[in-house]
C-alpha cells in the first residue's frame, strides 16, 4: 500500500479519540473527547462507564475526523486500533468499531500496541535531525514505567520497570491523599510551581541499588504520613501542601533522572525519547533537557497536545508497520497486559 490513508481509534482508558494520518501529509485529524468530568465525580477511572461512553462518542467523532480531513469512509485505506494495553471493555468498544468499519470496507485493520504509540509520538514532531537508532525510551504514563532500548521500529528491549505503581499512578494517588481532584498528575504539578522543592527530603528507592528497575508506591504513604505530621501545626497548609507537592515532583524527576543517566552509561546510545502522559511534566522536561545538554546527548518529547492519549499515534504507529504486517489480522485480538517485546515486527 503506498501512502495510505489511516483511520485509528484509541479507547484504552478514559479518552475516545479517533484521528486520520498518512505519511506525506502527517496529521488530517486528530479528535479526542476526555471523560475526566464523567469519572471525576468518582474519583478515579470507572472502566463500566468508560466503555459505554466510548460506544456513544466514536460515531460524533468519526464525523468529526472525516469533516475535518475533508474526506469521506471510503477514501480511508486502512484501519488501526488500539489492542491493547487498556481496560478489556474500553478496548473492546474502539476495537470492535475500527474492526467492523474495515471489515464493512473491506479494508485492513492493524492492531496497535498502545505503548508503541506513546513510543513514536515524538515523531510526529518531525524533529531535524530526528532520534537516531538505537535510542532510549523512557516510557511514564499512568499504566506504565518503563526504559527500553529501541533498536528499530518493532524492536524493544525491555531495560527497566516498575516493581509496583507506575509514575502516573504516583502523582495520582498521591495528589488524591491530598485532597487535589482527579486527575491528580496535572493537579500536582501545577501545585508544585508554587512551592519549594528543596523543604522536604523524600525516599528515592532503588536508586541505590544496580539495574534499572523502579519503585514508587511508598511515595504516596511517606507523603499522607508527612501530611499528618505537619498539617495541625503549620501556620500556612496551603504552602505547607505547595511545598509537598514540590518535593514528592522533585523526587521522581531525580530518580527518573538517575535512572536514565544509568541507561546512558550503560548502552551506547544518544538519544532519549520521553512519552506517555507525564511527559507533559514541565519539570521532568526542563531537567533532562538541561542534563542530557551537560553530557553531549540529546532527548525529544512529544508535542505538548500528543502526551496524553490520542489516536495520532496509533495512526502513526500502523503506518509504520503497514508494509511490513501484511495482511492484517481478521481477528479481534485485545489485551489487558501485553508486553511491547512481544509486538516484533
Ligand atoms: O499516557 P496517559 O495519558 O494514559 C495512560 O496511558 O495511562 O497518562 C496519564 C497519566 C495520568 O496518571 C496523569 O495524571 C499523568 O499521566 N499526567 C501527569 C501530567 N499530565 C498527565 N503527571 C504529572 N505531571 C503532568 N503534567
Ligand atoms: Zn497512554
Amino acid at each position: 500500500m503506498k501512502n495510505p490513508i489511516i483511520l485509528a481509534v484509541e479507547s484504552s482508558c478514559d479518552e475516545s479519540a479517533i484521528a486520520i494520518y498518512q505519511n506525506k501529509k502527517g496529521a488530517l485529524a486528530n479528535e479526542i473527547f476526555s471523560q475526566i468530568e464523567m469519572h471525576r465525580q468518582y474519583g478515579g477511572v470507572v472502566p463500566e462507564l468508560a466503555a459505554r461512553d466510548h460506544l456513544k462518542r466514536l460515531p460524533i467523532l468519526l464525523k468529526q475526523a472525516l469533516t475535518k480531513a475533508n474526506c469521506n469512509l471510503k477514501d480511508i485505506d486502512a484501519f488501526a486500533y488500539t489492542a491493547g494495553p487498556g481496560l478489556l471493555g474500553a478496548l473492546m468498544t474502539g476495537a470492535n468499531y475500527a474492526r467492523s468499519l474495515a471489515y464493512a470496507l473491506n479494508r485492513p485493520a492493524y492492531a496497535i500496541h498502545h505503548m508503541e504509540g506513546h513510543l513514536l509520538s515524538p515523531f510526529l514532531a518531525n524533529f531535524d535531525p530526528a532520534p537516531e537508532f538505537p535510542f532510549l525510551a523512557l516510557l511514564v504514563s499512568g499504566g506504565h514505567t518503563q526504559l527500553l532500548l529501541v533498536k528499530n521500529i518493532g524492536n524493544y528491549e525491555l531495560l527497566g520497570t516498575t516493581l509496583d505503581d507506575s509514575v502516573g499512578e504516583a502523582f495520582d494517588k498521591t495528589a488524591k491523599i491530598m485532597g487535589l481532584p482527579y486527575p491528580g498528575g496535572p493537579e500536582l504539578a501545577k501545585l508544585a510551581e508554587k512551592g519549594n522543592p528543596e523543604r522536604f527530603v523524600m525516599p528515592r528507592p532503588m536508586t541505590n541499588r544496580p539495574g534499572l528497575n523502579f519503585s514508587f508506591s511508598g511515595l504516596k504513604t511517606h507523603v499522607r504520613l508527612l501530611l499528618e505530621k505537619t498539617l495541625q501545626n503549620e501556620k500556612n497548609p496551603a504552602q505547607l501542601k505547595a511545598d509537598i507537592a514540590a518535593s514528592f515532583q522533585k523526587t521522581i524527576v531525580d530518580t527518573l533522572i538517575i535512572k536514565c543517566e544509568r541507561a546512558w552509561q550503560n548502552h551506547n546510545c544518544r538519544d532519549l525519547i520521553v512519552a506517555g502522559g507525564v511527559s507533559a511534566n514541565q519539570a521532568l522536561r526542563e531537567a533532562l533537557e538541561t542534563r542530557a545538554k551537560k553530557q553531549n546527548k540529546r532527548v525529544f518529547f512529544p508535542p505538548l497536545a500528543l502526551c496524553g492519549d490520542n489516536a495520532l499515534m496509533i495512526a502513526y504507529a500502523a503506518a509504520q508497520r503497514i508494509n511490513k504486517q501484511n495482511p492484517a489480522p481478521l481477528k479481534l485480538d485485545i489485551k489487558a497486559r501485553w508486553n511491547l517485546e512481544d509486538i516484533k515486527l
